[in-house]
């Protein structure tokens, strides 16, 4: 049994990923300042694995608080989720978006570095690969990015590789995530976005809870199949497997290795609106709009070094991520604000 610190712990991806390794029999350490999360779903995770996670109410920034809990507990390998992550708030806050998840960034590695743990897995995204220049995407072509998020990605990505060119002990393991979506099969833990959702799948879901009135599509003329967007939908819950794969695998991974999290498949946002409907029993509002700024037409991964490195490949489907997200959403229309019962 091995002790993990996962940051941003009590996030979308983060309970599920605690949830996981509970279920794996490690210990868990969360440190969380709940910018963006609530403690319930970390009381929901103990729920349903019937374990309990070490939970510190604390800011990364807070270094000598960050020092405490690698004092308190013996940390053997850290997974980085903790971060915010919204691309257009970004643009309107830069300076809040580098200095929280770079801030962050720099005091975690120091903090692993005076405590003597050196295995660290960490939450990258599709987004450093900008609009890319060849589909499916490898990880080792182009890396550019165009706003403030996607640049705190890339930067922390090359802390990460000049640490480990200067000292060969640190194992770090890139995970490039495409678009996660869906939500454990109970229903009692999943995404839950503050305010209106600019995410497809949130948005969606609401849609179908009666939240909101119908989906805006951003633009059908893009060169698709059906003229709207295309992205690489993976399962929240095999993106947090992902994770325990990476962590079994680190040790065998010297220095620093980024490998993408996606299936390798392309769904465009007019076959995830018939999905959704399907789970539903009705076919959801929608509407065409004009492109949104900034985005990309098609966006998919080539998930092959994964299954080479890591032994691991996603194994649900558009339908899988569609139901299991429309049961959270419709047991916790107000997430985890819903009046528990
Ligand atoms: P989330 O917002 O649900 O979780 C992030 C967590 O980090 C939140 O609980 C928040 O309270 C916490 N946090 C933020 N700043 C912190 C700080 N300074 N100290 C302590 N805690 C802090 O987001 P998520 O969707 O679970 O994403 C997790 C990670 O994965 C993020 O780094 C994100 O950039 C990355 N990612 C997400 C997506 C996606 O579409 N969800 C895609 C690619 C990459
Ligand atoms: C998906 C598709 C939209 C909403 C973003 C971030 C990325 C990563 C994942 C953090 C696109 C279309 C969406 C809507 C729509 N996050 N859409 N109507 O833009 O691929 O990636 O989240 O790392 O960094 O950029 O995800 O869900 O916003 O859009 O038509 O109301 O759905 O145009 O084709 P995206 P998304």
């Amino acid at each position: 049994m091995s002790t993990i610190l996962v940051t941003g712990g009590a996030g979308y991806i983060g309970s599920h990923t605690v949830l996981e390794l509970l279920n794996a029999g490690q210990r868990v350490v969360v440190v969380d300042n709940l910018d963006n999360s609530s403690a319930e779903s970390l009381r929901r995770v103990e729920r349903i694995t019937g374990k309990t996670v070490d939970f510190h109410l604390l800011d990364l920034l807070d270094r000598a608080g960050l020092d405490l809990v690698f004092k308190r507990h013996q940390i053997d390998a850290v997974i980085h989720f903790a971060g915010l992550k919204a691309v257009g708030e970004s643009v309107q806050q830069p300076l809040r978006y580098y200095h929280n998840n770079l801030g962050a960034t720099l005091n975690l590695l120091g903090a692993m570095t005076d405590a003597g743990c050196k295995t660290l897995v960490f939450s990258s995204s599709a987004t450093v690969y900008g609009d890319p220049e060849r589909i499916p995407i490898v990880e080792d072509q182009a890396l550019r990015t165009t706003n403030p998020y996607g640049a705190t990605k890339l930067m922390i990505e090359g802390i990460c590789r000049d640490l480990a060119i200067a000292d060969p002990a640190w194992r770090i393991v890139l995970l490039r995530y495409f678009n996660p979506v869906g939500a454990h099969i109970s229903g009692e833990i999943g995404e839950d976005p503050r305010g209106v959702p600019s995410n497809l799948m949130p948005y969606l879901m609401q849609v179908a809870v009666g939240k909101l009135p119908k989906l805006t599509i951003f633009g059908n003329d893009w060169p698709t199949e059906d003229g709207t967007g295309v992205r690489d939908y993976i399962h929240v819950v095999d993106l947090a497997l992902g994770h325990l794969a990476a962590l079994a695998k680190a040790p065998t991974l010297p220095g620093c290795t980024a490998i993408n999290l996606g299936t390798g498949t392309g769904t465009s946002v007019l076959a995830m609106l018939h999905a959704a409907s399907r789970m539903v029993g009705r076919l959801l509002l929608y509407l065409f709009s004009q492109r949104r700024a900034g985005d990309i037409g098609i966006c998919y991964s080539d998930a092959t070094r994964a299954k080479q490195l890591l032994g691991w490949a996603a194994t649900r489907g558009i339908d899988d991520m569609c139901a299991d997200h429309w049961r959270w959403q419709s047991r916790n229309p107000d997430g985890y604000a819903t009046s528990t019962r």
